[in-house]
């Protein structure tokens, strides 16, 4: 992954000097969608398939960005709409803690898949941020790589999301579910209990938008209901959710449920039940579908056609949703039927994933990190 990011960046913009890179993975949502961004519970991990960004210090002053076959180059770091933008976000971010920041270029390569709902943005951030500290021969704490890649996509690329991303990335354990609380940052780790079962992604060719207006729309009526409910966080709604108006009903209904039954998923991980970690996954499913109406008719179509496959026990949109990709739990033997029977609905080839839990950067980039930090 580091050569081939090296190579992307020799590739589109010639040989240079003193290359830093830095790698992120992406993550799967196993139960806790739609929360996080009003201090909800997950239930996620980071997962083995990643985005590598390989970082030098430009030679003229311009700042370059290469990924996803294409090129773009300006005078300054700033947003307008294409493949530089969350990388030039990244560096923008970190300028405002390190005003040393040199201007850079930058490249992108990997087999984590942009738009397929597994936080490739926040990847491709964090993998950048981690490829500067390290150019820069700098450190920070987890907490603050968190803010600063937040910083970066929310408040400089302008996406209205949650933490859950950029703290499966940074805290994730191999082998392991993360179990996040998003209102405090705290987690604890559960170690995935079944070697016999796959986690398996299937795109559904429909990309999604996370900065899109529906995404921010669902997190204002999020906001919202709590705020008529008087609640700091989705995780005292609680049955109150029937006190809402009719039309924000729905969207607290979906946001109390899915952080209890987030709680329910790392109880079921406890107890090694498959069966009922299945149908939390399929009851998250049909709440974002019905409640917070971010599925799509060709996501639906692909959780029916997992559920009719034997021995697979739940799936799931992962991922923000209005298109983006499934995520199922299958026995492996049944795994490979499984991702022929959603392929099939979706039309698309090459794009089925049997991923594992895999090591968040506190493990795989522990150089960055200034020293452990105290909820680890
Ligand atoms: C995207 C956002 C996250 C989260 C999920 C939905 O991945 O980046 O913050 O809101 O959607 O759970």
């Amino acid at each position: 992954m580091n050569d081939a990011a090296s190579r992307a960046l020799v590739d589109a913009f010639g040989d240079g000097v003193a290359t830093a890179v830095g790698v992120a993975p992406g993550r799967v949502t196993l139960v806790g969608e739609h929360v996080d961004y009003v201090g909800g519970h997950v239930a996620c991990m980071a997962v083995d398939l990643s985005l590598a960004v390989a970082v030098r210090p430009s030679g003229d002053g311009w700042w370059r960005a290469a990924g996803l076959g294409q090129r773009v180059e300006r005078p300054e770091p700033v947003m307008v709409g294409d493949i530089g933008d969350r990388l030039f976000a990244a560096a923008q971010a970190l300028g405002r803690r390190d005003p040393t920041v040199p201007p850079l270029e930058m490249a992108a390569a990997g087999d984590l898949p942009a738009s397929t709902g597994l936080a490739s943005s926040a990847a491709v951030i964090l993998a950048a941020l981690v490829a500067m500290l390290r150019l820069a021969g700098r450190r920070v704490t987890a907490e603050e790589l968190v803010a600063v890649a937040l910083t970066a996509e929310r408040d400089i690329a302008g996406v209205p999301c949650g933490d859950l991303d950029q703290r499966a990335i940074v805290h994730a354990r191999e082998g392991s579910v993360l179990a996040l609380d998003c209102a405090t940052g705290s987690r604890r780790r559960v170690d995935w209990p079944w070697p016999e079962i796959s986690v398996l992604v299937v795109a559904s060719g429909e990309s999604h938008d996370v900065g899109g207006r529906e995404y921010r729309r669902r997190r204002e009526a999020a906001e919202r209901a709590c705020a008529f409910l008087g609640v700091p966080t989705c995780q005292q709604i609680g049955e109150r959710w029937r006190e809402l108006d009719p039309g924000l009903r729905p969207r607290g209904r979906h946001v109390a449920t899915e952080t209890r039954r987030a709680d329910a998923a790392v109880q079921a991980l406890e107890a090694g039940d498959v069966r009922e970690l299945g149908r939390l996954m399929d009851a998250s499913h049909e709440s974002l579908r019905r409640d917070c109406e971010v599925s799509t008719p060709r996501l639906d179509a692909m959780v029916e056609a997992a559920r009719r496959v034997p021995r697979c026990h739940g799936a799931r949109l992962v991922g923000a949703g209005f298109g983006g990709s499934v995520v199922a739990i299958v026995e492996r033997e049944a795994a490979g039927a499984c991702a022929a029977a959603l392929a099939a609905v979706s039309g698309v080839t090459g794009a089925t994933w049997l991923v594992r839990p895999a090591a968040g950067l506190e493990v795989t980039a522990a150089d960055v990190f200034a020293k452990a930090d105290a909820r680890s």
